[in-house]
């Protein structure tokens, strides 16, 4: 960060002499080809950059011991529907309960060039994501007779494209007044040699810094100061790409605080053994998400006596959290995870590439290991085809065609 009273000729030297340091020596020289006007902007943008990131040190977590963590399951939640469903309206009615849309994602696998939420499910008619995850929260906020704030991540990328998308629609119907987006920060992106990449002449490329930063997120735009003057107690945070996601889902919110829990999270049973889903389990004792690339043969394939898989439930990126206890994580680093996606940057040529396949690594920090520094965690059951039709990919798995078909078969006319 800037020191005060720094001149331009010292921060330029400092900031240097780091990047030298963190073999970018390619960022250096390419800041002797700027004027100065263009040098100061590119010094002032990388100042604000976390680069920490490049150095090795920085690599993803070593893993601890890992049980399964048994889950309250359809069953038991249809034997006790009506309690946890009125507990949950209750929390809702006092204005407990704020709901959190992840949108920062770059959705590189849907190759949509815009913010995926306005991303047209429909087929004789228009129904955008975003207008899907509306509909799912009205049906819940009409059923409690209030709204229930709503606040929506975006990123430097996408940030007006999404509020103007939702201003252009009216918000769909839902409260403008219960809404407020905030952005998320960005880190730099490397390339395969662990090189920073320019996305234009005297910009560094970057990307959004994952989904686990967003209640720090929430904290650097003032969002959580205001929310502390607030009867909120309780956020759920949800992701954009999942078109059947129940958002403050009343049983569920009620299921966690009448279990005494800190945080919940909503489950599915896998479907076969070697589904490439994140299994809620406990890591050296506490909650924590193992990813099926994680798991040993004997994890993927251990049995309990009654038959069931051992590593059953696979997360859908629907929490619930108490705000208190997200405060203490506000202190701690989140792991940085390295994923390799397609990042845009200026060729060789000065000219702007946007490449087909995957070219570089952007870092980030994942709302799953935030889960990991909570006390304990419910683990909700729901069912698959009532609650879980992401959208990643165009075609195949967990697509915009599988998509369809589950929202169909739930009744709603595309
Ligand atoms: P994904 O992990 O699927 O990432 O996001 P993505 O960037 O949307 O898609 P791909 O991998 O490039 O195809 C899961 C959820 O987390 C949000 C997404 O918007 C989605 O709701 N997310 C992801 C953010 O809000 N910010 C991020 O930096 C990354």
């Amino acid at each position: 960060m800037t020191e005060q009273h720094e001149n331009p000729a010292a921060m330029k030297k400092r900031i240097c002499d780091r990047l030298d340091a963190l073999g970018q020596s390619h960022i250096t020289a390419h800041l002797e080809q700027l004027t100065e006007a263009e040098q100061l902007g590119m010094l002032r943008q990388i100042d604000e950059l976390d680069l920490s990131v490049l150095d090795p040190e920085c690599a993803d977590e070593q893993r601890g011991r890992f049980e399964p963590l048994y889950a309250t399951t359809l069953a038991e939640i249809d034997r006790n529907r009506e309690r946890f469903t009125k507990t949950g309206l209750e929390a809702i009615r006092a204005g407990k309960v704020g709901a959190v849309l992840l949108a920062g994602g770059q959705g590189t696998r849907l190759g949509f060039d815009h913010p995926k939420g306005m991303f047209n499910m429909g087929v004789t008619r228009k129904l955008y994501i975003f207008e899907c995850l509306i509909n799912n929260l009205l049906r819940v906020t009409e059923q409690a007779g209030a709204y229930v704030p709503l606040f929506i991540m975006t990123s430097v990328e996408n940030h007006d494209e999404t509020t103007a998308f939702f201003a252009e629609h009216n918000y769909f119907g839902y409260s403008k007044a219960h809404i407020r987006f905030f952005r998320q920060e960005q880190l730099p992106t490397v390339d395969p040699d662990g090189k920073l990449m320019l996305m234009s002449r005297g910009v560094v490329a970057t990307a959004p810094n994952g989904n686990g930063g967003w209640y720090a997120s929430m904290e650097n735009t003032g969002i959580l100061h205001e929310l502390r003057n607030s009867a909120i107690e309780w956020l759920n945070v949800f992701a954009v790409d999942n078109v059947l996601q129940s958002i403050a889902d009343p049983c569920f919110i009620g299921a966690v605080i009448e279990s005494g829990h800190v945080s919940g999270a909503k489950v599915v049973a896998k479907a076969a053994p070697d589904e490439k889903v994140g299994v809620l389990c406990l890591e050296d004792g506490r909650p924590s998400i193992v990813e099926y690339f994680e798991m040993t043969d004997e994890m993927r394939t251990k049995r309990e006596p009654d038959g069931t898989l051992s590593y059953r439930f696979g997360v859908i990126l629907n929490y619930l959290f108490r705000t208190d206890q997200l405060e203490e994580t506000l202190a701690c680093k989140l792991p940085l995870h390295k994923a390799f996606k397609k990042i845009r940057y200026m060729g060789a040529d000065g000219k702007p590439v946007k490449p087909e396949e995957p070219n570089a690594f952007k870092f980030e920090t994942l709302a799953l290991d935030l889960v990991k520094l909570q006390k304990n965690c419910l683990a909700y059951e729901v069912e698959r085809e009532k609650e879980f039709a992401p959208v990643k990919n165009k075609t195949g798995v967990d697509s915009v065609d599988t998509a369809r078909e589950l929202l169909r078969r739930c009744g709603t006319e595309l």
